[in-house]
């Protein structure tokens, strides 16, 4: 698929069937993922891929927002070590870049995933930390649930030419 076909296909996922996620699959994510731009080039970046059905369900008790994860074959936790970091604010846009990443090449692979908000919710973050067994100063920052798309949604244009501003406000 096209880089940009890919980028602008992709849609939230939260319907799937029972198939695994192939572990090339997972590779090849996990591979994205880790291209992403980071301030410094710090790479704060740490990932749990979860397959375990039982450790699946703990994890959608700690968001509201989840229940996907009762079904889905792979969960992508997004997580930051963020004890030795040269650029201590920018955290998260470099765990928002890699997850971007991340659910491009799902949709590329013809996976497909949503993006589960957890950091700074620390009501969901600490059930979280809990669940995967996250040491102090290992944040984590999102979940993607993964796996082959039992629906479909077509892309979503949401250019607005409102939005765009040329050479000042
Ligand atoms: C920071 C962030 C947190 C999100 N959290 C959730 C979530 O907890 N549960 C969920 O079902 N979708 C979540 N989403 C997905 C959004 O609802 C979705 O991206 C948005 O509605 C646009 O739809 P699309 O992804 O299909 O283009 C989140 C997305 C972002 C960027």
């Amino acid at each position: 698929m096209e880089a940009l076909e890919a980028i602008l296909g992709r849609r939230s996922i939260r319907k799937y069937t029972a198939e695994p996620v192939s572990e090339a699959d997972i590779d090849t994510i996990l591979h994205a993922a880790m291209a992403a731009p980071s301030a410094g080039n710090q790479q704060p970046w740490h990932f749990v891929a979860t397959v375990d059905r039982e450790q699946l369900e703990r994890m959608a008790e700690t968001t509201p927002y989840g229940a996907m994860l009762r079904e889905a074959p792979l969960a992508i936790t997004v997580c930051a070590d963020t004890r030795a970091l040269k650029h201590d604010v920018m955290w998260q846009q470099d765990c928002g870049a890699a997850t971007q990443n991340a659910l491009v090449a799902i949709h590329a692979l013809g996976l497909g995933a949503v993006w589960l908000g957890f950091w700074p919710k620390m009501e969901r973050v600490e059930p979280l930390r809990n669940v995967l067994g996250l040491p102090a100063g290992v944040e984590p920052f999102c979940v993607l649930a993964v796996g082959h798309p039992a629906e479909t949604k077509p892309p979503a244009d949401r250019y607005d030419a409102a939005r765009v501003h040329r050479d000042r406000w």
